[in-house]
This record gives C-alpha cells, sequence and structure tokens, in this order.
C-alpha cells in the first residue's frame, strides 16, 4: 500500500483537483506529494520561477501576498485544473526581529498579508464555486507559535490569531453548502523556512557564548512535514467528512491547548 491508498487500497484523492501554495519546499511539498500519492490533481505556486515543483504537480509562479497574485493563481486554477476542490493555504512565514517595537510597517503589512489576507483573498475568488458545487474542503496552515506569542515574532503570530478566528468563521458560513474549512496547527517542523526563523531567534536570544537550543517536543523529536502533510490528507480524505471549523494541532505534544 503507498502513502495515499486508504484501507480497501483505492487511491482516494482519485479525480480531485487541489491547489497548495507555497509547494516548492517543507511543508507544502510534502502536502503536494501525499496528494499526488492519493491520486489528486495537484497545482502548486511560489514566488521564484525557478523553484521546483515535485514532480507531477503543475506550477504557476505568483506572489500570493497581493491581490494581482490571488487572481492570477485563480485563474491559472480554472485554466489548468477546471476548478478546485481542495485548496490549501500553505505559503507563510516570517522573521523574528528585536522587539515588537523594532518590527517595521511595512513587515506587519507582509506578515499580514502573507499570513491572513492571502487566504481571505483567494478563498473569496475560489470558493463560492465549492459554495454552487455543494463541495470542497479549505486547509488553513496556521502555527502553534500563536499559543506563546512574544513580542518579537507579533507580527506573524498576531496574523495567524486572525486567520484561525477568520477560518472557524468561514467554517460555519460554508457548512450548510457542504463545503469543509479547518486549520492545521503545526509546531516546530524542520522546513528550510522553520531552520532560517529558528535560527535567526537563535542570533537574537542567545547570550554572548552560548547556543540558543530548544527542548525536544514530549513525543521526542522535531516535526518533519510528512507529519504536517498526513494531517492535511486526512482532512482532504472523506474519513473527514464530518469535520470542519476544527484545527488539528501537530506538534509533537509541545505547545500549550486552548
Ligand atoms: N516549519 C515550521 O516549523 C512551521 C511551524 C509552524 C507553522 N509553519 C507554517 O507552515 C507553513 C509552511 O512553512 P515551511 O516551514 O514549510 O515554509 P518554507 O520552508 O519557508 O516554504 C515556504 C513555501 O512558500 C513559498 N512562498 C513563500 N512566500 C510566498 C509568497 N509570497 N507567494 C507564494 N509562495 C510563497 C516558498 O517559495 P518562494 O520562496 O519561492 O516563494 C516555499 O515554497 C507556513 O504557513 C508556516 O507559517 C511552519
Amino acid at each position: 500500500m503507498t502513502t495515499g491508498e486508504n484501507g480497501s487500497g483505492t487511491r482516494e484523492l482519485a479525480g480531485k483537483r487541489a491547489l497548495v501554495t507555497g509547494g516548492t519546499r517543507g511543508i507544502g511539498a510534502a502536502v503536494v506529494r501525499q496528494l499526488l500519492d492519493a491520486g489528486a490533481q495537484v497545482l502548486t505556486t511560489a514566488r521564484s520561477a525557478t523553484s521546483a515543483a515535485p514532480e507531477g504537480a503543475a506550477f504557476v509562479a505568483a506572489d500570493v501576498r497581493t491581490r494581482a497574485g490571488a487572481q492570477e493563481l485563480a485563474a491559472a486554477a480554472r485554466d489548468v485544473l477546471g476548478g478546485v476542490d481542495v485548496l490549501v493555504h500553505n505559503a507563510g512565514g516570517a522573521q523574528p526581529h528585536e522587539s515588537a517595537a523594532a518590527i517595521p510597517d511595512e513587515e506587519w503589512q507582509d506578515a499580514l498579508d502573507l499570513n491572513f489576507l492571502a487566504s481571505v483573498r483567494l478563498d473569496s475568488l475560489l470558493t463560492p464555486g465549492m459554495r454552487e458545487r455543494r463541495s470542497g474542503l479549505v486547509v488553513h496552515v496556521s502555527s502553534a507559535a500563536v499559543r506563546t506569542p512574544v513580542g518579537q515574532f507579533l507580527h506573524y503570530t498576531t496574523a495567524k490569531a486572525a486567520l484561525e478566528n477568520y477560518s472557524r468563521g468561514l467554517a460555519l458560513e460554508l457548512a450548510p453548502f457542504g463545503v469543509r474549512v479547518n486549520t492545521v496547527t503545526p509546531g516546530r517542523v524542520a522546513t528550510p523556512g522553520g531552520e532560517a526563523t529558528r535560527e535567526q531567534w537563535a542570533r537574537l536570544n542567545a547570550a554572548p557564548g552560548q547556543t540558543n537550543a530548544h527542548d525536544t517536543p514530549p513525543l521526542g523529536r522535531e516535526g518533519r512535514p510528512d507529519d504536517i502533510a498526513h494531517a492535511v490528507l486526512f482532512l482532504a480524505s472523506d474519513r473527514a467528512g464530518w469535520l470542519t471549523g476544527s484545527n488539528l494541532v501537530v506538534d509533537g505534544g509541545e505547545f500549550p491547548r486552548g
């Protein structure tokens, strides 16, 4: 049995059309690979045209931080896929600063655009089609850092907190139309973006001559991109047919709940 097969040996997402933002590395690339394995047709996006999308996925270069980028992406989804059944908002991130007051205005805007408004804009273009077809799944990728906000990273956690609230509200609006909307919240995952952020964090916070090592999560290891992709794949499957407005926290037990 391959990753995407269910207990009966069928490719459970055969015939589904998926759009994944930020699918050229890290968590997004793992999501793309698992959706392809499960039989879905996948379109992904990133800013750099040179980025390598996983083999088998269609790729279009777009910047999801802008309304124009969202429109280009929605048009590509119509042209390449003919519509979207599974929409995964994965592109996200930000770099920490010395303090909340040191976060420049443009980085606040950037963090809000990338981690929150990108989802709002793309959902507004693609969920009406799902609503009409009375089926569809939207996944918003948040961050467990929302549970422990600190000034140095407040632009990022504030944007992700807004995303979680928005995701829940959209789920309730679209539930009567058979469209499910859920959040997946990763803890610390070994990805290029995650490592770059943690290195910057360590530089800002380590006392001279010290390293800034993290504790190991209760389950004994750092997360892998596939840990998060498994949760997305579950949500995309019929096995999650009664799940909407939920937030799956995938963090090895590390962060506070609630
Ligand atoms: N890794 C972690 O520890 C962790 C923890 C909690 C939450 N998360 C969340 O999980 C998601 C994925 O994180 P990751 O660590 O896998 O990220 P990553 O390694 O930095 O990869 C990010 C992906 O998004 C694309 N991207 C970035 N900005 C974009 C933009 N403006 N428009 C279009 N595509 C863009 C990147 O390609 P280009 O640079 O070429 O555009 C890349 O494909 C993010 O939402 C992040 O906040 C990650």
